[in-house]
């Protein structure tokens, strides 16, 4: 049995769906207040009773409630957990859910005698991260390196769903310039989504994939500028690019966003990922290949009643 934990979120969904897919027996953490039925209506979560009509085996329980979490991993041999707080509010917080509920998780993952524990972590935790998310995300990597299980901490660059999606296509098709923070010429290693959920599924029967941790980014490093310039050639038409400072408002982003999108005009963050992808078998997707199927997903989207 595989614990998916943040199955209703859009990563978690992916892996959920395709373990099923693949004939794997899946268990799905369901939060009693999750949104995710109204979210998934704008591609942003996926309905818990998609899953569940699908095969998913719901537990009804919540990362601030060590019972249940106990109660989730009883007899699950693996545990994924994408689950992550920032889209939330009230009482889910980097410290409640990050910080805590990832350690009630692996806590309740080492009781039960659960073998492999997949982390879906972020390239950039570090214990010192000015980030309290990123620094809150380090603390439960090693948390689970301490706890004695096998694991695998996934620790991807910036996804290109997010990302690309929302700094540079919704405004785009909605007419509007591009907003990036200063430059906007630093290259990072945007990765899909998708090409996320691959890895995590090739970390369950790859050994290599043991004990480790795994950065995982795209196969190029790409700046906000050229993915509004590929998305024009896409368009056939010029976007227009503006600049702001730091701490300015970026239409059509959660503030929450705002530091980090910020923060990328600070560095570059290349990855080297042909020996890793060659290993696990994962095709990974080139920036236009992904605006153009992202362009044709939000399409078919717009064209639904
Ligand atoms: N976005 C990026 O660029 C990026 C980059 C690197 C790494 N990551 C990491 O990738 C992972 C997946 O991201 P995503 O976009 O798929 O996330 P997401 O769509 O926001 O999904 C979040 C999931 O966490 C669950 N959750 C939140 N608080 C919870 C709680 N208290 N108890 C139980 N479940 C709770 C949510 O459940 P509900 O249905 O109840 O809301 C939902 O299933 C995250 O760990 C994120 O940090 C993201």
């Amino acid at each position: 049995m595989i614990l998916v934990v943040g199955a209703t979120g859009c990563l978690g969904g992916l892996v959920a769906k395709r373990l099923l897919r693949g004939g794997w027996p899946v268990r799905i953490l369901v939060s009693e207040h999750s949104p995710s039925e109204e979210l998934a209506q704008q591609g942003l979560a996926t309905p818990a009773g998609a899953l569940i009509a699908a095969g998913a085996q719901p537990v009804y329980g919540d990362l601030k409630d060590p019972a249940s979490l106990a109660e989730a991993c009883r007899g699950a041999e693996t545990v994924i957990t994408t689950a992550n707080a920032a889209a939330r509010g009230g009482a889910d917080t980097v410290e409640t859910v990050e910080r805590q509920g990832n350690r009630a998780l692996i806590d309740a993952a080492r009781a039960a005698g659960v073998k492999h524990f997949v982390f879906v972590s972020a390239q950039f935790a570090a214990p010192g991260s000015p980030f309290p998310f990123l620094a809150a995300k380090a603390a439960a990597e090693a948390c689970l390196r301490d706890s004695g299980m096998a694991y695998t901490i996934i620790a991807p660059n910036a996804f290109m769903d997010v990302w690309l999606t929302q700094v540079v296509m919704l405004p785009a098709l909605q007419g509007l310039p591009v907003t990036v923070v200063g430059s906007g010429r630093r290259k990072h290693a945007f990765v899909a989504m998708r090409d996320v959920g691959a890895f995590i599924l090739a970390a369950l029967e790859h050994p290599a994939a043991r004990n480790r941790r795994l950065v995982v980014g795209g196969p190029e490093a790409v700046s906000f500028r050229d993915a509004a310039s590929t998305f024009g050639r896409i368009l056939e038409r010029d976007i227009p690019v503006r600049s702001v400072p730091p701490g300015q408002p970026l239409p059509g982003l959660p503030q929450a966003m705002w530091p980090l999108a910020a923060s990328f005009d600070y560095f570059d963050s290349p990855v080297e990922m042909r020996g890793t992808a060659r290993a696990f078998g994962v095709h990974l997707t080139p920036m236009e290949a992904f605006l153009r199927r992202q362009l044709a997903e939000l399409m078919t989207a717009m064209q639904r009643p």
